[in-house]
């Protein structure tokens, strides 16, 4: 599902069920000594997709630890990112010549529940995704809304160590599958504020995904 929404230079690896317990290499039990059941699945299985897409970039397995806030931390020369919620995980990553930093999400396809997208969402966005519901009520807009910006403080963290708020990037969402965020605040380590991503309903789920390539597009698609 989620390869259908990144640039060909990003390998996936995605499952719809869980893997046996015994993929975790011994440094990374610790990471997960204490969580429940659930957790410990996702955890897993985020980890065996992270591997299986690592492995199709020629990296020999290894463990994949915590860094600062929760971020992993990828084997030198490449960038990646995790997701995982009910009846889904995914892990995309890359090589760090072709791309600068990846961020992907994955939602149960339902709405947000009641309350949350007033706090992460600003009355724009609100009002655009209303206009959105209007034209296609089938749509969770307010759950791509919400999504999206999960995937871009998954690419901005790797890059900046900083957190970012919901309100510190506008997203426009395209019904045609793609959005853009704005930074509202500006690092240096980023070098653009501006993301762009796209987006898909699939499976009763739903993805977005960012990956901000080193190069041009046009380059990647020339070879
Ligand atoms: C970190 C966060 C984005 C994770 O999203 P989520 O929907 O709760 O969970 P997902 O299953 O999709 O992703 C979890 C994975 O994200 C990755 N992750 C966690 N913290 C991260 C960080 N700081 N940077 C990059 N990736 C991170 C991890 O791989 C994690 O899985 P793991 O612990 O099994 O390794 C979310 O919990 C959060 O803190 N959001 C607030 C910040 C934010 O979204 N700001 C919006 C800016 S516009």
């Amino acid at each position: 599902m989620i390869g259908d929404i990144l640039p060909p230079w990003v390998v996936v690896a995605e499952r719809f069920d869980d893997v046996p317990e015994d993929s975790l290499f011994p440094e990374e039990e610790p990471l997960i000594a204490r969580a429940v059941e659930k957790r410990r699945r996702e955890f897993v299985t985020g980890r065996y997709c992270a591997r299986t897409a690592l492995a199709r970039l020629g990296v020999p397995p290894g463990p994949i630890l915590r860094g600062e806030r929760g971020a992993p931390q990828w084997p030198s020369g490449t960038i990646g990112s995790i997701t995982h919620c009910a009846g889904y995980r995914a892990a995309a990553v890359a090589t760090s010549t072709s791309g600068i930093t990846i961020g992907i999400d994955a939602e149960p396809g339902g709405p947000l529940p009641d309350g949350v997208l007033e706090t992460v969402a600003s009355p724009e966005e609100i009002a655009t995704l209303g206009r959105f519901r209007d034209e296609d009520p089938r749509v969770n807009w307010d759950r791509i809304l919400f999504s999206a910006k999960e995937s871009v403080y998954k690419a901005w963290f790797p890059l900046t160590g900083r957190w970012l708020d919901f309100t510190e990037a506008v997203v426009d969402i395209e019904p045609s599958g793609e959005f853009t965020a704005t930074l509202l605040i500006s690092d240096p380590r980023m070098g653009t504020d501006r993301l762009t991503g796209r987006w898909i309903v699939a499976s009763g789920l739903l993805a977005t995904a960012i990956a901000l390539p080193r190069v041009a597009p046009e380059r990647h698609r020339s070879g």
